[in-house]
């Protein structure tokens, strides 16, 4: 019976993320791992004062490149940043949520 529900809840909870447009399950993953030092959204300031808030990336970077960067590994110099991979799916995912929101 209890494995039957905990059956049940994975397929519930597997059919809702594939069900997310791209960019939520961006913004979900982001909020995750990087919100507690980056802004995520359209407007207010970074948890952690030195983190640049996500909608000022397109400045700096191709958000195309960007995909790639995240699937290899991103790499900043500043040690408050740990390192991160994603799969192919879940980058894409982050960067059409980064896209969503620049300037
Ligand atoms: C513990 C805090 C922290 C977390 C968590 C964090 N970052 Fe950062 N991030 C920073 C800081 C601080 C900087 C500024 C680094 C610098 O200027 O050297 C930064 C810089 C960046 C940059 C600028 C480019 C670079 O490589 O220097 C990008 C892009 C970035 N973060 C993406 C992310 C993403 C995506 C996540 C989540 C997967 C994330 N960060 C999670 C603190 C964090």
């Amino acid at each position: 019976m209890q494995l039957t529900i905990a059956l049940l809840a994975a397929i519930l909870f597997s059919g809702s993320v594939q069900a997310q447009a791209p960019s939520e399950r961006g913004r979900v993953l982001l909020e995750e791992f990087c919100a507690r030092c980056h802004a995520l959204g359209k407007t207010g300031a970074s948890p952690h004062i030195a983190a640049p808030p996500f909608r000022e990336l397109g400045r700096s970077f191709d958000l195309d490149e960007f995909t790639v960067k995240l699937q290899r590994g991103l790499l900043a110099s500043h040690p408050d940043m740990p390192e991160f991979k994603f799969n192919e799916e879940d980058a894409r995912a982050v960067s059409a949520y980064l896209r969503s929101v620049q300037e």
